[in-house]
């Protein structure tokens, strides 16, 4: 069994929610990255984005998985895009057990058309057209990392899936 559980999977499928309960379960420590960034620029990832840019944010996120994958017994929220870079899935991979919450596209625009807080989807005109283009170039990533995949849709039981995340780590 790996150190820790690593949560990985597209912007809005739960990684967080489903995260903060999962450690809660387990008894476990909560790590969020996307947090932890923000707490470490004092700045809000909107802003790390509009004020420094992706590129700024994507260095941080890789010093930040680093640096957190190297702790013990952590359920670790990971961003939706951390994936985009092998360092950061290699380091995963070494000290985590690697979910991947494969939500719906439906489930997906459902909790994000109205968010305010992806700088990547904000000020687009079709947001559930990017969110299908993003996830179409991701999937296969979040797929090929994962050590587990769990469906999500829009009417999925967090409890639930919490129980299986469980289950199936206790027996890897
Ligand atoms: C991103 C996802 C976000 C955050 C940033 C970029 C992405 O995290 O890291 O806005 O590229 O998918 P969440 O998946 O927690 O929203």
């Amino acid at each position: 069994m790996k150190d820790n559980i690593a949560l990985i999977g597209f912007m809005g499928s739960g990684k967080t929610t489903v995260g903060k309960l999962l450690a809660k379960t387990m008894d476990m420590k909560f790590v969020d990255i996307d947090k932890v960034i923000e707490a470490y620029e004092k700045k809000s990832i909107n802003d790390i984005f509009h004020e420094k840019g992706q590129n700024y944010f994507r260095d941080l996120e890789r010093e930040v998985i680093l640096q957190e994958s190297l702790k013990n017994d952590c359920v670790i929220a990971t961003g939706g895009g951390s994936i985009l870079d092998n360092e950061n899935i290699k380091r995963l991979k070494e000290t985590s057990f690697i979910v991947f919450l494969n939500a719906t596209i439906e489930c997906l625009y459902l909790r994000l058309k109205d968010n305010t807080t992806r700088p990547i989807l904000n000020d687009v005109e079709d947001k559930r057209k990017l969110i299908e283009e993003l996830l179409e170039k991701r999937k296969f990533l979040y797929q090929m990392s994962a050590d587990y995949i769990i469906d999500i849709n829009e009417y999925t039981n967090i409890y639930e899936t919490v129980d299986k995340i469980k289950e199936a780590y206790i027996i890897s």
